[in-house]
């Protein structure tokens, strides 16, 4: 008889297990390894509206439904749609579709040297906020800043070897002194251009969801950050999609509160 795959459905799966998993990933060069390793295939058919150039990959991976979505190329400029517009443009539509059980929202960060961060850490993100939605009006600041725990999954944080810190998202990938001084504020780790905008969305409507932040660059490092990212974004996406498939791996057969 031949060994289980990893597409294996036959293995049983406990009643209340975790089976539809959203994972939203900014960049091709991110999404692909993964799309390769849980062996999916791009949906010919677009759940999304004409026009968007979300792009969605699917199929099964140990007991799981995974659908892996990517925003996809601007139309005109032909670069991945990175940002928080994209992120939760592509995460409602998902949500609204395929309602998903939980959302793995992976991609690549900066890290702070001064927070312990270190190229090629992983992190999972404990809490997300904004740092360049000013609004020095009562409520109105706290509401741009837009703090909110994520899903806790101390079990996950047991079983792997994954870093905890507070991400920072804001849709620039330098830093002016006055996201500097919001980071700050966040008490952020590690800075992204999509994670609390995901975040936003699931917590709209109510789906968990999880961030594992892979380090390219050191914001308060020596190097221009562009430069930093661009040379360490192949090797760093391994990293991250060693941590991903690890998370996966574990989510498989789980129920929401075993994480
Ligand atoms: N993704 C990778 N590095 C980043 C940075 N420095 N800021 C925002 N997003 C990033």
């Amino acid at each position: 008889m031949a060994p289980p795959s990893d597409s294996d459905n036959s293995a049983p799966i406990p009643a209340g297990a975790i089976s539809k998993l959203l994972i939203v990933i900014a960049m091709q060069t991110e999404a692909l390894p993964l799309v390769n390793k849980f062996h999916l295939v791009e949906a010919e058919e677009s759940i999304f509206p004409k026009g968007a150039p979300w792009i969605r990959y699917h199929g099964d991976y140990k007991g799981l439904h995974i659908d892996l979505v990517w925003p996809g190329k601007d139309p005109v400029l032909g670069v991945d749609c990175v940002g928080t517009v994209s992120a939760a443009l592509v995460t409602y539509a998902s949500i609204q579709s395929l309602k998903p059980d939980l959302i793995i929202n992976a991609g690549t960060a900066g890290g702070f040297k001064a927070k312990g961060a270190d190229i090629g850490d992983v992190y999972l993100a404990s809490d997300v906020a904004f740092h360049d939605r000013r609004i020095p009006i009562p409520v109105f600041d706290m509401y741009g800043i837009g703090t909110r725990k994520t899903f806790a999954t101390p079990n996950i944080l047991k079983e792997l070897n994954l870093k905890v810190g507070k991400l920072s998202t804001g849709d620039s990938l330098d830093m002016s002194p006055h996201d500097e001084s919001a980071i700050l504020n966040n008490d952020a780790t590690v800075k992204d251009m999509e994670g609390a905008a995901v975040a936003y969305v699931a917590d709209m409507f109510s789906t968990p969801a999880i961030f594992v932040k892979a380090v390219t660059d050191i914001v308060d490092g020596e190097k221009p950050t562009a430069e930093e990212f661009l040379q360490n974004l192949v090797a760093v996406t391994a990293a991250l999609d060693k941590a991903v498939t690890e998370v996966v791996d574990f989510i498989s057969g789980k129920c929401i509160s075993d994480l």
